[in-house]
């Protein structure tokens, strides 16, 4: 079978499972092979061998059932970086890149700003602040020690140095005074979990995903560490946006403000101390 013709069979495969089917056939091939996904397409009409074909096999049958594509690949994209992802931490988000993109927006202009990146998983909010706002002085803290040593191994792989902490944020939150607090706290309530994709459910960690009143928890308690005019940015639940700005407003943070995602869904919660 040439590579093309692996693809299409794969493609109709994972169309059973994925809303994605021909990028993941092609991802998970380019992974394979050990190629760039376009590489793929200069080579559409050369056969695969029996090793390769196995290699790929394998890896398709993985996706089709509910493997997020990230973690079989070990590795995904944020912002500019590439960071090592497996099930010790949630997979980056492209909502998620907003989050940073508002903190860089708040941040414009400041020499060398403390920021706090409270649950920070594979360190993603973390690094890409560090790397897009050179001078930032930027600490991340987690519950897990599992994904605190995936984050130490990103700013290793990315060479980007960070403050890596394990610390509960329901202890309060370390250090401070910071120019600005970012989080993307787990927000999923208890009774939603099923209500969740298998990719998601059954692969990600339940204590990335799954929370209540960690939101509240970062907004009251990061009043305590952020200087006066630092910035909150909060990542939320879909639909929750309204209900985390006028929460903000009762905590007297000022400015307070909303942005959509990709989709026009409003995700990206802030406010000033
Ligand atoms: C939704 S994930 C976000 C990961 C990363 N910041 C991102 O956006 O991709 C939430 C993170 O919060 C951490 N977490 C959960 N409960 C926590 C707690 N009580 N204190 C500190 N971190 C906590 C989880 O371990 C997880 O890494």
């Amino acid at each position: 079978m040439t590579l093309g013709e692996v693809l299409r069979r794969a493609t109709g495969h994972l169309e059973q499972t994925s809303e994605t089917a021909r990028l993941d056939a092609e991802l998970l091939l380019a992974h394979a092979l050990e190629r760039s996904r376009i590489e793929l397409y200069t080579d559409l009409e050369r056969p695969l061998n029996e090793a390769e074909l196995t290699r790929y096999r394998e890896l398709v049958s993985r996706r089709s059932r509910s493997e997020p594509i990230a973690y079989i690949l070990g590795e995904w994209g944020f912002r500019r970086l590439t960071l090592d992802c497996d099930p010790r931490a949630l997979i980056p988000r492209p909502e998620t890149e907003i989050v940073v993109e508002r903190c860089l927006e708040r941040l414009r202009g400041l020499d060398r700003p403390r920021v706090l990146d409270v649950g920070t998983g594979t360190g993603a909010i973390a690094l890409a602040i560090a790397d897009e706002h050179p001078g930032a002085r930027v600490t991340g803290i987690d519950a897990s020690a599992e994904a605190l040593a995936l984050a130490r191994e990103n700013a290793a792989r990315t060479g980007i140095a960070v403050e890596l902490l394990e610390h509960d944020l329901r202890l309060g939150l370390p250090g401070g005074p910071y120019d600005l607090v970012a989080s993307n706290p787990p927000y999923v309530a208890p009774a939603e979990l099923d209500t969740l994709m298998p990719d998601v459910r059954d692969y990600e960690p339940h204590v990335a995903l799954v929370g209540e009143g960690l939101t509240d928890a970062i907004a009251v308690a990061a009043r305590a560490v952020l200087r006066p005019g630092g910035w909150l940015v909060l990542e939320v639940g879909d639909g929750r946006a309204q209900s985390v700005r006028a929460r903000l407003e009762e905590l007297e943070y000022e400015e307070a403000r909303t942005t959509a995602d990709l989709t026009g869904r409003e995700r990206v919660v802030e406010g000033r101390a």
